[in-house]
């Protein structure tokens, strides 16, 4: 039988019973927004708990998006919040590992899907990823689990980098639909940054499954 137990990251209620017990724990909750309210309510818990591995999963560029203005908050607040996270994670005084990802293919494909429902599909200028299968970074972060702490190591990334637009139309002929694609400049450091690439790792491009085997096979 698998016992289990429910805190949630957000108010810190529950989360030192759900981790008795618990030597290594892997966090892996997030949202949109928070994730340095989530990863300082676990430390806290992990500390009083007696943990003694925290394995992170963090974005890459986290540390490369400035997030200074309310435009950058607004827009790319998401990477503030995980760099805040591996913060926190790092200074804990707990053993730690912090793995960055590129954006998964799951989301990528849940992004694209909700904008192609727009008459006209709206994308950020000049904007790239590297989408990544989301099992093969769950299958890493299992192997640094039953590892040592290993502090911050080398970023996972997918095969190849698209643009932003070629990946929505990618995704409009495997869904057979026709939309005009809008590329809308932005303002803002974190815009910037991201245009100049800093959530891509062409370095790492250690992902195996393409997007395009993973739209075929979700379509
Ligand atoms: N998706 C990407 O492209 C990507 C790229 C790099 C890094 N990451 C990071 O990888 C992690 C997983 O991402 P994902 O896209 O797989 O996320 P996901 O599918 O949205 O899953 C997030 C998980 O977090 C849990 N969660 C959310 N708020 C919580 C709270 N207040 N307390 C406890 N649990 C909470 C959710 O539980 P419920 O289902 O119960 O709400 C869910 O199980 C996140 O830390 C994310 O920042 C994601």
């Amino acid at each position: 039988m698998v016992e289990y137990a429910i805190g949630d990251l957000e108010t810190g209620t529950g989360v030192v019973e759900a981790l008795a017990e618990a030597d290594t724990v892997v966090h892996c909750a997030g949202s949109a927004k928070g994730d340095d309210v989530k990863a300082a309510h676990l430390v806290g818990a992990a500390v009083r708990a007696g943990v003694k591995h925290i394995v992170y999963i963090s974005v890459v560029g986290a540390e490369r998006v400035p997030v200074r203005s309310a435009v950058d908050r607004a827009a790319f607040g998401y990477f503030g919040a995980k760099r805040a996270a591996e913060l926190c994670v790092a200074e804990s005084g707990i053993p730690f590992t912090t793995l960055r990802a590129s954006q998964f293919h799951e989301l990528t494909l849940a992004t694209v899907r909700q904008l192609a429902k727009l008459p006209v599909v709206p994308v950020p200028a000049g904007v790239r990823f590297q989408p990544i299968d989301g099992a093969e970074v769950a299958r890493r972060l299992a192997e640094l689990a039953l590892g040592e702490p290993a502090g911050l190591v080398p970023d996972i990334a997918g095969p190849r980098v698209y643009g932003f637009d070629e990946l929505v139309r990618s995704y409009l002929r495997a869904a057979g639909k026709r939309r005009p694609i809008l590329r809308v400049p932005m303002g803002g450091g974190a815009y910037r940054a991201i245009r100049a690439g800093a959530n891509l790792a062409p370095d790492r491009a250690v992902g195996v499954r393409t997007w395009e085997q993973y739209l075929a096979a979700n379509r």
